[in-house]
């Protein structure tokens, strides 16, 4: 570890919020472990040794964002590291082509992603660069996927690619705005992880999908407007 953080987590209650929450807490950072349940919030919290935060956020609220945006202006102060991580997948799960009903999640899926996985990082993001840690390095990791990579764009759950593809352009807008700064913007990938997300048949474990972003914080790797699997690039 360079130095100890304040690192802000979205939808860390489970899964790889969760995970990275825990093993940056554990590695001496204070952690605002964030949830839209407050039950569910809390339990995680107690599950975690060292300094662990509990805040409520639903990021599809922005009055729930304001509400977060408000208690770190008075009670926090500073935010070295925002994972943007809170995200779900709504389509129906298709990965073989379909030429005959291809678009087959209804708009109202599409709205409801993009809300999730774009919107919701592009507001907590916009309500907490405020004060994100001008004085030191300080970084922005939105927890993407490779389902969202253009390069490699495949059939099936459009809107959740289509979401991740938004994601990591929110990356490139934001490396670009702050180009002369020492805020790092990046995008990760986990993986195919073992999470309700992923499913049991995903590759991989918690720990190997956090990899990314535990390298970030704590290594501080000098990448800006990156897209990151463990510690290697991959193509947008
Ligand atoms: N697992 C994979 O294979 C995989 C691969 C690539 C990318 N990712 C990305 O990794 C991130 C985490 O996924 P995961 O696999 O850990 O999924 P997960 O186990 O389903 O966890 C999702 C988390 O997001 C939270 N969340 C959902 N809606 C929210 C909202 N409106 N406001 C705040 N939090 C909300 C959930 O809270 P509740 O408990 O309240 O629902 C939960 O804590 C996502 O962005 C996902 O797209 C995952």
């Amino acid at each position: 570890m360079n130095r100890r953080k304040t690192v802000l987590i979205t939808g860390a209650n489970r899964g790889i919020g969760f995970e990275a929450a825990k093993e940056l807490a554990e590695s001496g950072h204070r952690v605002i472990l964030t949830a839209r349940n407050k039950e569910k919030g809390i339990k995680a919290c107690e599950n975690i040794k060292g300094e662990v935060i509990f805040h409520l956020l639903d990021v599809t609220q922005s009055e729930s964002v304001e509400r977060l945006a408000k208690f770190i202006g008075k009670d926090i102060g500073t935010i070295d590291v925002l994972i943007n991580n809170a995200g779900s997948m709504f389509d129906p799960r298709r990965f073989e082509a379909n030429p005959a009903n291809p678009l087959d999640s209804s708009v109202a899926i599409l709205n409801q992603t993009l809300q999730l996985n774009f919107v919701g990082a592009y507001d907590v993001t916009k309500q907490i660069l405020p004060f994100m840690n001008k004085k030191e390095r300080a970084d922005i990791i939105n927890v993407s996927s490779g389902m969202g990579a253009l390069h490699e764009m495949g059939v099936g759950t459009p809107a959740y690619r289509i979401s991740k593809t938004a994601l990591n352009a929110l990356t490139k807008v934001l490396t670009a705005e702050f180009e002369n700064t020492d805020l790092h913007i990046n995008s990760i990938c986990p993986g195919w992880v073992r999470t309700d997300l992923g499913g049991v048949g995903a590759t991989r474990s918690l720990e190997e999908g956090v990899m990314g972003i535990v390298w970030i914080v704590n290594e501080e790797p000098e990448l800006r407007g990156q897209f990151i699997r463990d510690k290697e690039q991959l193509d947008f």
